[in-house]
């Protein structure tokens, strides 16, 4: 089956070429064009192909994740197929992955594996956590459906945090796809003019409770001042026990996305990259010494691409209040 899934794939990959340049350019249109024109975030449509992609590759159950897929107006799910399609027969047909996606070994992630494995990690920890919560807070919230999949629970209170004219869209967007999300307290904050917890317990939030606190995907596009002012706030009005599992990128992989043309692309949709950590030497004692510096207790973590020679690009990390 491996010798017939190759073939197969290969003939597959020669005749949708052209097609999968076309659905390429299909998905760019609506994430740039379309996100720029509706004044929202193109980062965030980023985040949704590649759990859609987890989804359709049978990797991570996320029936929400497809539904509003379907139901956004900047991605293309016709132009992901396009692009997917003989990569998904070949894993149809033998069982395995090949290239994209893939679930490399950890340590040895690439950049190509960013989205997916950063997805895995933060499942794991937060279903080791999540029991023991009572509220659940994203921090720049996104397209994520964390809240409208298995983490949903009774006596588990949702909020989430994010601009303004996302979480519009967002919210439009999960009632046009029939997803159920009043018990979800949405929170429009921008953390570099606003007060989040100030909105937080005006919404709702109660600083007694257990929280756990998802900033998933966020830090990079923050200067250090916000990134630290957060950490002091969480640390200020969340309850002992409470725990945040959030990603931090390296000072290479943010130079990389400062080069001109990532910059430029961000800068389309008004976005820009800022915050990253030295972990060229001693990754570990960095993250340990960034986290303690803001009275946060270092948790479990996962050092993306640590096997490398230049160390990892970035880091899952939990910490505790
Ligand atoms: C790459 S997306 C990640 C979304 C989500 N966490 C996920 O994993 O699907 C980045 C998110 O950060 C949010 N964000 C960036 N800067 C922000 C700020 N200053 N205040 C609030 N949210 C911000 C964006 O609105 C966007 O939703």
């Amino acid at each position: 089956m491996r010798l017939l899934s190759w073939v197969v794939f290969l003939v597959l990959q020669i005749a949708f070429l052209p097609l999968a340049v076309v659905g390429g350019l299909m998905v760019t249109y609506k994430q740039m064009i379309v996100s720029k024109r509706l004044g929202v975030s193109q980062t965030m449509v980023e985040v949704l192909n590649g759990r859609w992609t987890m989804h359709v590759f049978e990797m991570r159950q996320d029936v929400a994740t497809v539904r509003l897929a379907h139901s956004v107006p900047n991605t293309s799910i016709f132009g992901l197929w396009l692009v997917l399609v003989p990569l998904w027969v070949k894993y149809k047909l033998s069982g395995t992955y090949f290239g994209y996606p893939r679930v490399p070994a950890e340590g040895r992630e690439g950049l190509g594996d960013l989205m997916i494995a950063r997805t895995l990690y933060i499942d794991r920890i937060m279903r080791r956590v999540v029991g023991d919560m009572d509220q659940f807070v994203l921090l720049g919230a996104g397209y994520d459906t964390r809240a409208y999949g298995e983490f949903k629970r009774d006596g588990l209170a949702f909020f989430e945090l994010d601009q303004a004219p996302n979480q519009e869209l967002k919210v439009a967007s999960l009632g046009r796809a029939g997803i159920e999300a009043a018990h979800v307290t949405f929170v429009s904050v921008d953390f570099s003019r606003e007060d989040a917890f100030e909105k937080l317990r005006a919404d709702g939030y109660d600083p007694t409770k257990k929280t756990l606190f998802l900033w998933e995907g966020v830090t990079l596009y923050l200067d250090v001042e916000d990134v630290r002012r957060t950490l002091r706030d969480v640390r200020k009005h969340a309850a002992s026990g409470s725990v945040v599992v959030a990603d931090f990128y390296s000072e290479r992989f943010i130079r990389w996305g400062s080069g001109l043309l990532a910059k430029k692309t961000l800068e389309y949709t008004d976005e820009t990259v800022g915050f990253g950590l030295p972990f060229t030497t001693d990754h570990e004692q960095i993250l340990q010494h960034f986290l303690e510096s803001e009275g946060m207790k270092p948790g479990e973590t996962f050092f993306l691409g640590s096997a490398g020679k230049k160390g990892p690009f970035m880091v899952v990390a939990e910490f505790g209040v």
